[in-house]
């Protein structure tokens, strides 16, 4: 069983999907382990701490001959994967929905693509869950690149020349992300509320110290919704939102929105008109920009100024912060290979609930339901 890992080759990709730590683990179960030269440069892995793990570093070539599995951050070019064996299974956060006919050319090419963030949410896969690890660290920078874009301070200060008034913080969106945001810029010392349409967000948010803002005369989604995400909400529930947000926002220095949306663009909730009623100087992060954004006229990738806010698109967060978002996502692969490692056969055996929510292809035909329904 031989294991590739491959040096990503998407622009601006920082991160690595295995360390020297899953190297050593992998070659425990009994895997062999090829990394290509240079895959962990940028996020601080010299080849030479792989090759200390135990791993065989070479280029392209030499790293795929032969390759069973193939691991990525994002899904490596299916025209870049010669030498892998055919079946082989190529096992990256696939974006399946926005990289459609990538899918279909892993499908001609033969090869088995596992998309990870299809992971489903049950408890047993929690620690497989890249969107969750990946989110995490996320949420946390995007709220040091808020506070580095405000010119003024987070927490209240006081001090001979006068006092300093803590920021306020508005975070739209209370997962993974949203819950890290509220606890960074609480312990930068701001004043902090919080906003989501599942209603079971509300008593976190309280507990993380920061104040709830939700529709009250409109039902959200009660609970987690189908395995924990958000669905679209009702144009009635979308108009009270947007009263509701105009009232909150004009107040806000700081907004971080975080709202996604499984297989569709990302709800939009703050427009061009709500920005205008925003003090100048404040500052929005919006980290659904590379689905489609929460906010009017964000750019992913770029820092847009409207109305003398500053609007940061936010693309791969937690890119920069590659060395642990490699280390967290290397061991979410890990951690999945290795529940399903079956020892006689020295090879992962995938079991049919996580199995079939993660294939997109086999037999050379696209097979996952989320793609064909
Ligand atoms: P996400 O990244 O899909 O969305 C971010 C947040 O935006 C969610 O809280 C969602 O409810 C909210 N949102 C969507 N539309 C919105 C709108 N129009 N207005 C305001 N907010 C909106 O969600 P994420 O962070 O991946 O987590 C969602 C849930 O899944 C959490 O409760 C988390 O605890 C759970 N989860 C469970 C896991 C497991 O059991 N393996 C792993 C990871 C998360």
């Amino acid at each position: 069983m031989r294991i590739a890992v491959l040096k990503e080759a998407a622009a601006g990709e920082t991160r690595v999907s295995a360390t020297p730590e899953t190297v050593k683990k992998f070659i425990a179960l009994g895997a062999e382990v090829a990394v290509e030269a240079g895959a962990g440069v940028t996020a601080s892995i010299a080849d030479n701490d792989y090759a200390a793990a135990g791993a065989v570093v070479g280029d392209r070539p030499s790293t795929l001959a032969g390759a069973d599995i193939v691991l990525g951050i994002q899904g490596p070019d299916p025209d870049s994967l010669g030498g892998a064996k055919p079946g082989a299974w190529v096992v990256a956060g696939m974006n399946p929905f926005g990289e459609r006919a990538r899918v279909d050319a892993y499908a001609a090419k033969g090869f088995e693509a596992l998309a990870m963030e299809f992971m489903p949410r049950i408890t047993r896969a929690q620690s497989m869950d890249i969107l969750s690890s990946q989110s995490n660290l996320a949420g946390y920078k995007a709220v040091l690149v808020a506070a580095n874009e405000y010119g003024r301070a987070f927490p209240m200060m006081m001090t001979a020349a006068g006092t300093v008034s803590a920021a306020r913080a508005f975070i739209m969106g209370v997962g993974v992300a949203g819950l890290q945001a509220i606890a960074t810029a609480r312990r930068l010392g701001a004043q902090v509320s919080a906003t989501d349409v599942r209603s079971a967000t509300r008593e976190q948010i309280m507990s993380l110290g920061a104040k709830p803002i939700f529709v009250e005369k409109v039902a959200g989604i009660e609970g987690e919704g189908a395995g924990g995400y958000a669905t679209e909400m009702s144009e009635e529930y979308q108009k009270a939102q947007a009263e509701l947000v105009s009232a909150h926002i004009a107040k806000q220095d700081i907004v971080i929105t975080t709202a996604l949306i499984p297989g569709r663009a990302a709800p939009r909730l703050i427009s061009d008109a709500q920005i205008a009623t925003m003090r100048p100087g404040s500052v929005i992060v919006d980290l659904a920009a590379e689905s489609g954004g929460n906010v009017e006229g964000c750019v992913a990738g770029e820092t847009v100024v409207r109305h003398g806010v500053k609007i940061v698109g936010a693309k791969n967060m937690a890119g920069t912060l590659a060395a642990d978002s490699s280390a967290l996502f290397s061991r979410n692969l890990f951690n999945f290979l290795s529940a399903f490692w079956d020892k006689e056969a020295n090879k992962p055996i995938l079991d049919e609930e996580i199995g079939d929510a993660i294939r997109l292809t086999q037999g050379g035909k696209v097979v996952n339901a989320r793609l064909l329904g």
